[in-house]
């Protein structure tokens, strides 16, 4: 049990609009948690200048901007910040083990579609939408779970569902989940810290 609101790091690898929506959240005087760190893998990722708006630090991590071990070195950036929880948010590196087992039960992922179906090994991004699509499925949504190394098999901590309509294409269902996802992430990383931290 720590004594102060969990120090949150999110790990993202595009746009980041869930981690803006994560950021935003945490700035309000009731949220209990503070983010203190975006962390991404592309230098070029638009989450840098999400970070940036609102003076939240960002850094890239991979093996052009950092010499040396990058375990050791996300081992030790996150023990600089004091991070508590990792919020995966659209990061489509694999998180190394020796994160996965430091942070064991403390890394959120978000998931675009109702888990256990559609994840695993090419379930990401439009891929998740069009296999959806394809499976002729009536409802999708998506997932907020806990990250063990098995990737998209941890415990599901809470889903959202969209209705899949006949004229959806994987395009549009992406756009009606993400809809839901922001508000989704926030509300579930709010319930598992009040749980789990205070
Ligand atoms: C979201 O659909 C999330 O479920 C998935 O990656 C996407 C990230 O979108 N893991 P954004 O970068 O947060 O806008």
């Amino acid at each position: 049990m720590i004594q102060r609101e969990p120090n949150i790091a999110i790990f993202a690898s595009h746009s980041g609009s869930n981690a803006e929506a994560l950021i935003k959240a945490s700035l309000k005087n009731d949220y209990p948690a503070k983010v203190v760190l975006v962390v991404s893998n592309n230098s070029n990722a638009y989450v840098h200048e999400r970070a940036k708006k609102y003076n939240i630090d960002s850094i890239a991590v991979n093996k052009k901007e950092v010499s040396g071990n990058l375990d050791q070195f996300y081992i030790e950036t996150l023990k600089k910040y004091e991070v508590d929880i990792i919020c995966l948010a659209g990061y489509l590196k694999k998180i190394p083990e020796i994160l996965v087992a430091e942070y064991e039960n403390r890394i959120l992922n978000i998931h675009p579609a109702l888990l256990p179906k559609f994840g695993g090994k090419g379930m990401y991004g439009i891929n998740v939408h069009h296999a959806v699509i394809e499976s002729k499925e009536k409802e999708s949504g998506a997932t907020i779970h806990l990250v063990t190394s098995n990737y998209d098999e941890g415990p599901i901590l809470k889903q959202g569902k969209v209705e899949v309509k006949e004229d959806d294409t994987p395009e549009s269902l992406q756009k009606k989940v993400l809809a839901i996802e922001h508000k989704l992430y926030k509300d579930t990383l709010k319930e598992f810290i009040l749980k789990n931290f205070i």
